[in-house]
């Protein structure tokens, strides 16, 4: 008889490398051309998952069939992901959050959607094209106002952020950029985060290359890295999930 234990083992297992949404049928049945698989037609526990949980607001649920039309849509967060964080961020009522990596901006739109009127998301971007696309998004959600977007390198706004003395103030961070900048984002996010504050940190199973990082592979070499060192950074409390690509949530002491 296969146990409880297991069942969720294969569950947690099957999404780990699942990046992405399956809903629907015409909306989800669609594979992305990346290596990563987007799970929906093979994968029918992510999709029960799915059709069980996901309270997507409806201008989200457009930004996410808009970002599938893009090539590069394998980047997005995983919905149900997205929602989680978004309710942990709601449980230790945020205001304000930092997104490091905005691709579209799916979790830029669903944490905004989350804060109260007062409450602001700072969000990193390099590339102007990729955030355009969700702008028209926000806007009709009627975030907009709630998004700071800042499109330079991350380094470069965390930097300011903390020029500008607002060390200790964020309650929620997202950090889903580059990777072999991780650690550099966790350090300088740690000193941006309030205590009882959470950092969440993506793709941190990456595919399941940190079962044997190869020592010319600077991303899995730099994931690896930075998830040995939280499991002993005693400066924070840790859950390792296998949602989506892999989620470490670090909550500050
Ligand atoms: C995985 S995607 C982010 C996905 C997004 N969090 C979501 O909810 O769908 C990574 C993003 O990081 C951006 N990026 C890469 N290097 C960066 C850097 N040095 N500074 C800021 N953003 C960077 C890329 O342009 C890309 O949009
Ligand atoms: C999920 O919902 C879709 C659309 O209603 C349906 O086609 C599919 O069979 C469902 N799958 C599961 C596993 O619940
Ligand atoms: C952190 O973990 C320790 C040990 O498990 C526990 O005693 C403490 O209450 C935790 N702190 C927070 C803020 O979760």
């Amino acid at each position: 008889m296969i146990s409880f234990c297991n069942l969720v083992r294969s569950i947690a297992l099957g999404a780990a490398f699942v990046c992405g949404c399956i809903l629907g049928k015409s909306e989800y049945s669609r594979m992305s051309n990346s290596t990563r698989n987007r799970g929906g037609k093979n994968n029918p526990l992510l999709q029960y998952v799915h059709n069980h949980s996901m309270r997507e607001h409806p201008v989200l649920r457009n930004l996410r069939l808009r970002t599938m039309e893009d090539s590069d849509n394998a980047m997005m967060v995983a919905c149900e992901q997205s929602q989680f964080m978004v309710n942990m961020a709601k449980l230790i009522k945020a205001k304000k959050a930092l997104e490091i990596g905005v691709y579209t901006g799916y979790n830029t739109l669903n944490i905004a959607l989350a804060l109260p009127d007062d409450g602001v998301v700072v969000a990193c971007d390099i590339s102007e094209d990729y955030p355009e696309i969700g702008k028209t998004f926000w806007k009709e959600a009627g975030v907009e106002q709630k998004i700071d977007l800042r499109i330079q390198p991350a380094v470069k706004t965390l930097d300011e952020l903390l020029a500008a003395g607002q060390a200790n103030t964020f309650d929620f961070v997202f950090i889903d950029a580059d990777k072999v900048s991780y650690d550099t984002y966790y350090e300088k996010s740690l000193k941006l985060t309030r205590k009882g504050g959470i950092i969440a940190i993506d793709n941190v199973l990456w595919g399941g290359r940190v079962l044997n990082p190869s020592p010319d592979d600077a991303d899995t070499v730099a994931i690896d890295k930075l998830n040995k060192k939280l499991h002993r950074d005693t400066r924070i409390n840790l859950t390792m999930l296998t949602v989506g690509d892999g989620l470490t949530l670090a909550i500050k002491l």
